[in-house]
């Protein structure tokens, strides 16, 4: 694409990560859609505020209302913005929430609705935008996962399971979509002191954690440990306009940013590898543009 502002869908802009992505990616000359639910009631004023910004520093940044549990939604909001632009270079991935509890004490009501946003939100979201990038013959699909995406954290088994399947799915995406000149890729957080810490949500079935013992209490320490985090959430969006900067066809799969050990990276690393063993297997390497990249010396 030469001359036009490249245009950003981002999921989930009312707080945290998704506003300062927004915020970032308009300053540095996208057209960016910050979307998010709610924009009429609980989140006006965060709607307000980013319109507020965009007209005092002339960005071009325009607030939608998304919410990416609902078909009707996702598909009004898409249709708004190739209506007004007729493409979308890159969809941001980022809504997300979690339940911080017991898994036993997650109702099945309850669980399917951590996996309605984190997992099903985004099949929604990458089906709405993916006959545009076809169309384009561009694009790249940027998934929000975690560390806990990769790692089993007891007290956070639905948020795991629902960012283990995203995991999943981003990566056979990246896998399809190679030869049309679609990456799919994924960033994989730290512990970041965000907004998300106060909206954790309960088991609903509280009684359940009867008999737990020392294990009752885990979830609560690992709620002080997020919100203890001195690490600047400024970092993921630097790391979203990174990876969009790069060029299309380099972008490694994985990104792991933030505090946390080395154990996601290896996993990560291992990963490739045996993922071309199978790509390799099933002779769909060259389909699906694998390599496995060269980390030495790589410090992110
Ligand atoms: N903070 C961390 O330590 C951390 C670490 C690893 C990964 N992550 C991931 O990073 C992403 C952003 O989280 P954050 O830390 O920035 O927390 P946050 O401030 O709570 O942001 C989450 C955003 O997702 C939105 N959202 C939730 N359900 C939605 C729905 N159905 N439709 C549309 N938007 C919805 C929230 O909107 P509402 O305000 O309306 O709820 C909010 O704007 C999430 O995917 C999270 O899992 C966070």
């Amino acid at each position: 694409m030469s001359g036009k502002a490249q245009v950003a869908l981002i999921t989930g802009t009312s707080s945290g990560f998704g506003r300062l992505i927004a915020e970032t990616l308009a300053r540095k000359k996208f057209h960016a859609f910050a979307t998010m639910r709610n924009t009429k009631t609980r989140n006006a004023a965060s709607a307000r505020e980013l319109e507020q910004l965009a007209r005092r520093e002339a960005l071009n940044l325009q607030v939608l209302e998304l919410d990416v549990t609902q078909d009707a939604s996702v598909e009004q909001a898409v249709a708004e913005i190739l209506a007004q632009t007729g493409r979308i270079d890159v969809l941001l991935n980022n809504a997300g929430s979690g339940i911080m509890d017991l898994s036993e004490t997650v109702t099945l009501a309850q669980a399917q609705r951590q996996l309605d946003v984190n997992f099903f939100g985004v099949q929604r979201m990458n089906r709405a935008v993916l006959p545009a990038m076809k169309r384009q013959g561009s694009g790249l699909l940027l998934h929000v996962s975690s560390g806990a995406g990769r790692l089993a954290i007891p007290g956070m088994g639905m948020y795991c399971a629902s960012k283990f399947a995203m995991e999943a799915l981003a990566e056979t995406y990246r896998y399809e979509l190679a030869s049309q000149g679609i990456d799919s890729v994924i960033l994989e957080p730290g512990a970041y002191a965000t907004p998300i810490a106060d909206k954790l949500e309960a088991g609903e079935d509280a009684g359940r954690r009867a008999g737990y013992g020392e294990m009752a209490q885990v979830p609560e320490r690992i709620l002080q440990m997020i919100r203890s985090s001195r690490a600047n959430p400024q970092e993921i969006a630097d790391k979203v306009l990174q990876i969009i900067e790069t060029p299309a066809g380099q972008r490694k799969l994985r990104y792991r940013v933030g505090p946390g050990g080395p154990g996601v990276e290896r996993i990560n690393t291992l990963t490739d590898e045996v993922q071309a063993q199978l790509l390799e297997a099933f002779g769909i390497s060259a389909a699906a543009k694998f390599k496995v990249p060269d980390t030495r010396g790589e410090r992110d």
